[in-house]
């Protein structure tokens, strides 16, 4: 276990176990589609290559970026978006890739704007839940995890970047914010 980590909140195997069977909904879901999996950057890239490998079904993949967040772990409401070009999304059957769902402000925003490009369907798939914080009205349609509400860190989320590649989510030391 890494030296800053307090808890591990869901280990290496849980997450493999629990992706493989969001993997079989979502495939038995659109038996027959080709879903557009948008990943939210940075923190889905870890989730997005283990549900897309999960979902046996031709898929298309793009990226989108939004942060709320600097180095704080608390949000500021305040969302940006960004793509790197403007990809077809009309008429695609979407689904937004998270790492977690937190305040939901992101995911407000991000719905919001992919929907003004009219897609066929849109859900969303988020690795954790943190329903305890919800601020906007939304609600994943697949989730891996609930998870409690303290800041967690590794499987693609980072704090101040770092701590994103642990293969498990964990809780960090109190001391590490503080420094
Ligand atoms: P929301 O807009 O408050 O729902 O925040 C969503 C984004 O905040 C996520 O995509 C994460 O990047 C970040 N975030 C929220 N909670 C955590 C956490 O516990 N650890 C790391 N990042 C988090
Ligand atoms: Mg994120």
């Amino acid at each position: 276990m890494h030296k800053d980590i307090r808890e591990i909140i869901f280990t290496e195997d849980e997450i493999r176990l629990r992706i493989r069977e969001l993997g079989e909904e979502i495939t038995a879901d659109y038996a027959g589609k080709t879903p557009l999996l948008i990943g939210v950057l940075k923190g889905c890239y870890v989730f997005l290559g283990d549900i897309a490998r999960s979902i046996d079904l031709d898929c298309e993949i793009r990226f989108i970026t939004a942060s709320s967040y600097g180095v704080s772990t608390i949000t500021s409401g305040d969302v940006r978006i960004g793509m790197d070009f403007d990809f077809p999304i009309a008429g695609k059957d979407v689904i937004i890739i998270e790492d977690i769902l937190d305040s939901g402000n992101t995911l407000a925003a991000l719905r919001n704007f992919i929907l003004a490009r009219k897609p066929a369907s849109l859900k969303i798939c988020t690795l954790l839940d943190k329903p305890a914080r919800r601020q906007a009205s939304i609600n994943p349609d697949y989730t891996g995890f609930l998870c409690p509400d303290e800041f967690v860190v590794g499987f693609g989320l980072d704090y101040a970047e770092r701590y994103r590649n642990l293969p498990y989510v964990a809780s960090l030391k109190p001391e590490i914010y503080s420094e």
